[in-house]
């Protein structure tokens, strides 16, 4: 089958290989992944949001958001967290072995309500990872931005997800990042202690006409974060943020996914405020 026809069967996996993979933390791994075609390794188009359906014969298939970002291309890098029968077989894989891709899959971040606008992105545990792929965007396209916030907060710094790269980020002058742990179970924790939304009273002054924020989390905290969000009068369609459902097929054929007329698999994973508001049970 030649290259161009397997482009355009969206269900048909490709091959690429493990080109590095180290823990995050417990249970959570970073994995490095290209394609084995180097032509579709670097042709392969997303924009930071999408996911991919990674796969390994004979165990199964998940989607796992692309945390890498389409700025740098090449290599597809995931966060991943073994949780059940695929996530175990991926994490017994050593490098230079062989999964399977297929996607890009979604409809990823809206990229255009945040042009020469300020960016808060706001993560909260496993989130930070899909958020890793807009926040690199936004870095490595600069000038296009305006001010640039990222608040990351997870549970113990124990659990504080690509701790080196943020730390490192941290140190630039072009971005303010603010991070937290809800308890500081080690001791030598430098920055703030409490929930992620104990952030918002250190940002400068917001203006809420031109700001757009992103948001990624567990569902307990979009609540909360939305809140501060519109405490800071930030319009509800400004607000874009990450749902994720149960997803099988990734493109909109199997059901899963549904609600109402609409398919999280294509329609999503990312929605605004807005949206939610017209469809309650997509939190
Ligand atoms: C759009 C999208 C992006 C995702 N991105 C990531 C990612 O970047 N990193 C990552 O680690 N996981 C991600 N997931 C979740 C991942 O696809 C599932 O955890 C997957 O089921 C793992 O496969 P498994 O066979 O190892 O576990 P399974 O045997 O399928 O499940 C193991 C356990 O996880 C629970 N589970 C399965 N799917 C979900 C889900 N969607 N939400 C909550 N609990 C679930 C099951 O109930 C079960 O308890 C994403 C899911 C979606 C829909
Ligand atoms: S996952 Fe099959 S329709 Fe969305």
């Amino acid at each position: 089958m030649s290259l161009s026809e397997q482009i355009e069967n969206p269900f048909l996996p490709e091959p690429a290989r493990i080109v590095r993979q180290y823990d995050l933390i417990k249970d959570h791994r970073f994995f490095q992944i290209r394609f084995i075609d180097m032509n579709r390794a670097m042709s392969f188009d997303y924009v930071p949001g999408q996911f991919a359906m990674l796969s390994i014969p004979g165990v199964g298939e998940a989607p796992f958001s692309i945390s890498s970002t389409p700025s740098r291309p090449g290599i597809l890098e995931m966060g991943i967290r073994r949780t059940g029968n695929l996530t175990r077989a991926l994490f017994k894989k050593k490098d230079n072995d062989i999964v399977y891709l297929r996607g890009p899959y979604g409809n990823g971040f809206k990229i255009e309500p945040m042009v020469e606008r300020d960016i808060i992105i706001v993560a909260g545990g496993l989130g930070v990872i899909p958020l890793r792929s807009i926040l690199y965007f936004v870095l490595d396209n600069r000038d296009q931005f305006d001010e640039l916030y990222f608040l990351y907060g997870a549970r113990n710094p124990n659990e504080f997800l690509f701790k080196n790269e943020f730390f490192q980020i941290k140190a630039r002058e072009d971005i303010d990042c603010l991070y937290s742990v809800d308890k500081d179970t080690t001791g030598d924790w430098t920055e703030n202690t409490g929930v992620v939304t104990s952030l918002f009273q250190k940002l400068p002054k917001i203006d809420p006409q031109t700001t757009t924020a992103v948001v990624c989390g567990p569902p307990i905290m979009y609540k909360f974060v939305i809140k501060e969000l519109l405490k800071l009068k930030i319009p509800k369609n400004m607000i874009q943020m990450t749902l994720e459902r149960r997803m099988k097929c990734g493109v909109g054929k199997c059901g899963h996914c549904a609600l109402d007329h609409i398919y999280t698999c294509i329609d999503g994973p990312i929605f605004t405020y807005w949206d939610t508001l017209h469809f309650r049970e997509l939190i």
